[in-house]
């Protein structure tokens, strides 16, 4: 049973309506005290709630009547009805323990996607919980992804858990852990996946372009628009959009944007035809975007529309039994190319895979398999070889200052620079700063976040 609580009587009736038409049982009450009798007294999957009822249009009363909800009924999943423009409020809303909110004048696609995204996610099953790799290979398609770390695991769980759902997840992790192979996982296992699956990196699209690139545009609408053209979003229609770098979107973007996921509409340029999203939306980034929110560089509306699920990816180190099986599975994929089928890790080889930090994750890994196939005659892959693959890497570039692609991250390089620099000038804040073309304070800044003690 699901309950509306609205004291606009249109609002209880018309979603209602489209409710009980999908199949689920409905009921409407007016305002925060029938709500909450009712919820006393009976078995309720989910409630859809308005801010406003009597007092006046700040929406403190829904908020009062959220937290009520959440103190009495901590795992019933709440989803707030808000007035258009009042983003500020259902991100307070959603702070406060709300699963998502839909904004007045609704659509019915998307009430309908948020409730049954709202309904399937409170479902939890505890025995999923110890779900091993065979049984969640029998139940989703997962081949060809390699992985069965406890840290890993639990990403492959979330992921058969919500694929099915239209739910937006944001994928988090450092550079190389396998977020757009996650982000095909997921598409993959949903019912959009007979439809395209379109990748698009953000940070390689400068926000000039970005309209077109994103919405389309029509013969004419500038210069150089000799054609029609569709965009990204229209491309992905009925399938997934994978937004990748989403962190490196900036502000006047982000505007657009979470327009376009907040009214599920938008116009190609040159157009006044309103086109309908219909795609589920999937982002992912290697930044903290908390933090960008909190130093300004990122929206919190925004950021609030793309991560009703996280899933945040581990690290190779943090996944360290998986190593030997990405290793093999890399060997035998390059074996295949090259000829090679037989090449395989000796003991002293594995030992010496798992020992390493792995900056730069999973790609660095393959990338170190590649080569040693390449660079080495043996059948048997040791402790040596691979030494032997990393000194012949470090040759080649000789004349090249930069470490080897997927060796290091951008807080690496800086990181190392630093201190660098710090020993050069014997600890001479003044002089590190400027020879890193810095202010004092950013300085002292990136001191403070990489924990040298200067
Ligand atoms: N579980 C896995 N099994 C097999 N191969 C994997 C797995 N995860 C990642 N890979 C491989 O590792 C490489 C990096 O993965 P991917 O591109 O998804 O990482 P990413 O997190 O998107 O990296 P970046 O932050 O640099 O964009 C790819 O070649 C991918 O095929
Ligand atoms: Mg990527």
């Amino acid at each position: 049973m699901i309950l509306i609580v609205d004291d606009d009587f249109s609002v209880t009736a018309s979603i209602g309506l489209l409710l009980k038409q999908e199949g689920y049982e409905v009921m409407g009450v007016a305002g925060p005290e029938e709500a909450l009798g009712i919820l006393a007294k009976r078995e309720i999957a989910l409630v859809l709630q308005d801010m406003n009822f009597s007092r006046n249009t700040s929406g403190e009363e829904g908020l009062e009547l959220l937290a009520r909800i959440k103190e009495q009924h901590p795992a019933l999943p709440v989803i707030l009805i808000t007035a258009w423009g009042s983003i500020d409020l259902a991100v307070a809303g959603i702070k406060a323990g709300a699963v998502d909110f839909i904004t007045k004048p609704w659509h019915d696609d998307q009430v309908l996607s948020v409730v049954k995204t709202a309904l399937g996610l409170a479902v939890v099953d505890d025995a999923a919980e110890q779900t091993g790799r065979d049984e969640l290979d029998e139940r989703f398609s997962f081949k060809g992804v390699i992985g069965q770390d406890p840290s890993f695991l639990r990403i492959l769980r979330m992921v058969g858990r919500v694929a099915r759902t239209d739910a937006p997840v944001l994928i988090t992790g450092a550079s190389g852990t396998g977020k757009e192979v996650v982000a095909e996982l997921l598409h993959r296992n949903s019912s959009r996946s007979r439809d395209p699956f379109v990748c698009v990196n953000l940070g390689g699209i400068s926000t000039q372009l970005f309209d077109s690139e994103m919405f389309g545009h029509v013969k004419g609408a500038f210069t150089d628009a000799r054609q029609d053209r569709q965009g990204r979003f229209a491309k992905a229609e009925g399938g997934t959009i994978f937004l990748d770098e989403i962190g490196d979107l900036d502000l006047s973007c982000q505007v657009k944007l979470l327009r376009v996921l907040q009214e599920r509409t938008y116009e190609a340029l040159g157009s006044s035809r309103s086109l309908t999203l219909n795609a589920r939306v999937i982002s992912a980034t290697n930044r903290e975007l908390e933090e960008a929110v909190g130093e300004g560089l990122f929206r919190e509306d925004l950021l609030y529309r793309l991560n009703l699920i996280v899933l945040r990816l581990p690290t190779l180190a943090e996944r360290r039994s998986d190593i030997g099986p990405l290793a093999e599975h890399f060997l035998e994929e390059a074996g295949h190319v090259y000829n090679r089928p037989n090449v395989h890790l000796a003991p002293s080889g594995l030992k010496w895979l798992e020992g390493r930090e792995w900056p730069g994750n999973i790609r660095q890994l393959r990338h170190l398999l590649v080569r040693s196939l390449l660079v080495i005659d043996s059948d048997l892959l040791g402790a040596g070889d691979f030494e032997q693959a990393m000194l012949l890497n470090a040759e080649e570039r000789a004349g090249d200052p930069l470490p080897a692609v997927g060796s290091m991250t951008i807080a690496e390089i800086e990181r190392s620079m630093i201190l660098k620099c710090l020993t050069y000038y014997n600890g001479n804040i003044s002089r590190v700063a400027e020879a890193l073309g810095l202010s004092r304070p950013a300085l002292y800044r990136r001191l403070d976040k990489y924990g040298i003690n200067s």
